[in-house]
């Protein structure tokens, strides 16, 4: 395995390939990516993508699911709502793609609608529900691509053992409100009108609510609260410009160094 994550060894697919999804987030079944936390080089997860890491098939069980932690639920959901979202405002978008996207954020924000108005029980029947929204979101995203969510994301997930979901969160509305500034037609405007519509609010206050939703899954926090310091923000803007062009790349409006350092701070 350390040598596949190396790149010392090729990968070829010898064995057919079936993935059964323990969680409602990655979308690991329908994408070509598989990331692994490699504990024996310390704690920094290390991903690999290639065509051989495609299922031959895809197998989706609800029950497997039954005893997942609410945390870990919250935190695996909110991951495949950002999947869906930051794939449908990606420029490589395609009616297709979007058509799993949108479907997947509906299916996601409905579910965490009966959780806050029934309690966390509420997720048990709708398990299914959200399995099938992650493997959704990552036909999305697997076509599409993740960006500046995941992004940003990824030096706090790593520096501060931040939960992938829990460290998206921290940043999804962030990044949103800057596209927006800089850019509130077209796709976003007809996102933010969909999502508006499923949560059945004005469009003008829809990341607002969108959080208020959220936060009864996790609490938003600012990001010194995770331990983030003032020096991480140049540190962080720094580490997303070496390191994370490829999602970069697939922001809904280019985001350069200034506007990186401005999420941070303002989340900060
Ligand atoms: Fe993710």
């Amino acid at each position: 395995m350390l040598d596949l994550y190396d790149g010392n060894v090729a990968l070829a697919k010898g064995k057919e390939l079936i993935i059964v999804p323990t969680t409602c987030g990655t979308g690991s079944e329908v994408t070509n990516i598989s990331i692994l936390a490699l504990n024996s080089r310390g704690t920094k997860k290390k991903g690999l993508a290639g065509p051989a890491l495609f299922a031959d098939h895809a197998v989706l069980i609800p029950e497997l699911l039954h005893g997942l932690p609410f945390r870990f639920f919250a935190t695996s959901s909110i991951d495949a709502l950002v999947h869906a979202v930051e794939s449908s405002l990606s420029p490589k978008a395609t009616e297709f793609s979007k058509l799993f996207g949108h479907r997947a954020i509906e299916i996601i924000l409905r579910g965490f609608m009966e959780i806050r108005d029934k309690g966390q029980e509420a997720r048990i029947p709708l398990l299914g529900d959200f399995l099938v929204a992650s493997t959704y979101a990552g036909i999305a995203f697997g076509n599409a691509g993740c960006a500046a969510v995941h992004a940003l994301s990824y030096p706090l997930g790593a520096v501060y053992h931040v939960p992938h979901g829990e460290a998206n969160y921290a940043m999804f509305t962030g990044v949103l409100n800057k596209y927006i500034s800089i850019k509130a037609d077209g796709e976003i405007a007809k996102l933010n009108a969909f999502i508006a519509d499923i949560l059945g609010c004005e469009v003008s206050c829809v990341y607002e609510e969108l959080e208020n939703l959220l936060n009864i899954l996790i609490p938003k926090k600012p990001l010194h609260e995770y331990g983030m310091t003032e020096a991480d923000i140049q540190g962080f803007t720094d580490s997303v410009r070496e390191n994370q062009q490829r999602l970069m790349a697939n922001n809904f409006v280019p985001l350069d160094d200034a506007a990186v350092y401005d999420i941070y701070n303002t989340l900060f």
